[in-house]
């Protein structure tokens, strides 16, 4: 039975601010969260849609000291360009926020204090790696070094990218630190550890039997990690650029970006509803969607749910549509590499064409396995689908309302057996759209709403050739 909620909170992951964006963004998270929002508008249905730009964490301070400037410069320039683009690309979120806001870190903080004093964490002293030459602890991103599972160099402290294996500094052979390229040593520091093998239990019971209705990668995921055994995580970090530990002695340590980024999700609802941002949060009858891509599957069906049952009064994601990878050409996405079709580019180049992108983008949605990303079929797919089939359906309406009825659409005339199969048609197209979007079929679902067009192209061509002169729809 489907339970029933009054509203939902639609999130979308926070891109972080130290690039553009680009179509595996769009792909992934953006375009099927924008896609399920305007379904539930349509239905007249309470819904709130969250977004904005992630911007602690490694990535940015590394590419502030690329270019020689601060990571402040960085996320400022980078979470400017990707509201405008997301705005001109029509992604209707109703607030775009940044986690360097006020609220935020308000937020953010809050909430580790809280959990601090319901002793959620536990404090543990160890020994980590650390850059003599540049003064700094190697935390996540700031240490890079062969991976242990498929042995590729380069891959990071927290992940690597070429297997997808999540790792800790720890892990890498023949470490090295990624700011001086030295090789770096052990010392001591502390931080505070969330406990996630104290909540396996109930985790498991959650995701594994009240949720086996989540997709099929995510749950799969979600599975493989709990099958492994949860560990404690740490959620602060010794850097500099992030928001601080809210503790006494807590000199010189931040929150780890994965704590204080989805708190995110909470702090721009409070941006946007300073009163009434709660019920969205709180209210066992609202409705939590998460859109993600699938680097991102264990922090928010593992992590961050964790976080909200130890703070104690939020609810917990009804669902976390997690997708695949997009490839560009038969080549994985990279930021650092420069290779992507980057959306402010597609903008400049393409103007007016947002929804061509958004068509191809959902036809090859990687929403059960990785998908290639080609100029040749979005060539194909605007050709042979949007103009050949969509366009060539309104384009006759249009011009046969124009050339039989003055423009005007006609009051109904008697309908033919034809006309009313053709009806009913229509009709199953239309439950069958909403049958797939209420299950995040988007690519499914954008197939068979374009059976619309199909079904009354063949319907013009069969009664176009009997007679037009025939006023079918006003007898
Ligand atoms: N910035 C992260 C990424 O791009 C996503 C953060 S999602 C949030 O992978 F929940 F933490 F906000
Ligand atoms: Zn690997």
């Amino acid at each position: 039975m489907e339970k029933k909620f009054k509203r939902t909170t639609v999130t979308s992951a926070l891109p972080y601010a130290n690039g553009p964006v680009h179509i595996g963004h769009l792909a992934g998270v953006y375009v099927p969260a924008d896609i399920y929002v305007r379904y539930l508008r349509l239905k007249k249905e309470d819904v709130l849609f969250i977004g904005g730009s992630d911007e602690h964490g490694v990535p940015i301070t590394i590419r502030a000291k690329k270019e020689g400037v601060t990571p402040q410069d960085i996320v400022d320039r980078f979470h400017s360009l990707i509201k405008k683009s997301f705005e001109e690309f029509g992604i209707s979120f109703d607030i775009y926020s940044r986690t360097t806001s006020q609220t935020h870190h308000q937020l953010a903080s809050d909430f580790f204090k809280t959990l601090y004093e319901k002793g959620e964490f536990i404090e543990k002293t160890s020994e980590q790696y650390y850059d003599e030459e540049a003064h700094q602890f190697l935390a996540d991103r700031y240490i890079t070094g062969e991976c242990p599972h498929c042995h590729s160099e380069g891959a990071y402290g927290d992940q690597c990218e070429k297997c997808g294996t999540s790792l800790s500094p720890t892990d890498l052979i023949n470490p090295k630190s990624a700011i001086s390229g030295s090789q770096p040593v052990m010392r001591e520091t502390k931080h505070w550890y969330l406990p996630l093998d104290k909540h396996e239990g109930w985790l498991r019971k959650w995701i594994l039997e009240d949720h086996k209705e989540w997709r099929p990668n995510v749950y799969g995921q979600c599975k493989s990690w709990l099958d492994m055994g949860l560990q404690p995580r740490a959620v602060s970090r010794d850097l500099d650029w992030g928001i601080p530990v809210p503790l006494k002695d807590a000199e010189g340590k931040v929150l780890y970006v994965w704590f204080d980024a989805p708190i995110g999700y909470i702090s721009n609802t409070k941006e946007l509803l300073p009163d009434s941002w709660e019920t969205w949060w709180k209210d066992p009858e609202s409705r939590l969607i998460h859109f993600i891509g699938k680097d991102n599957i264990v922090f928010h069906c593992i992590v961050f749910p964790a976080m909200l049952k130890a703070e104690g009064s939020y609810i917990l994601p009804d669902n976390v549509p997690g997708n695949e990878f997009l490839n560009l050409e038969g080549d994985k996405i990279s930021t650092s590499r420069n290779w992507a079709v980057w959306l402010h580019e597609y903008l400049a180049d393409f103007p007016g064409k947002q929804d061509v992108l958004r068509y191809v983008l959902t036809a090859n949605a990687p929403e059960t396995k990785d998908n290639d990303f080609t100029w040749k079929d979005f060539q194909a797919r605007n050709n042979n689908e949007l103009v050949a089939v969509y366009g060539n359906f309104v384009n006759r309406a249009m011009v046969l309302t124009q050339k039989y009825f003055d423009s005007c659409v006609p009051a109904q005339g008697e309908l033919t057996d034809y006309d009313q199969e053709t009806l009913r048609e229509f009709a199953d197209v239309k439950a069958e759209v909403e049958k797939l979007l209420d299950v995040f079929k988007f690519r499914d679902a954008q197939k068979e709403a374009m059976n619309l067009a199909r079904i009354g192209n063949k319907y013009l061509a069969d009664t176009e050739l009997g007679n037009w002169q025939r006023p079918i729809w006003n007898a």
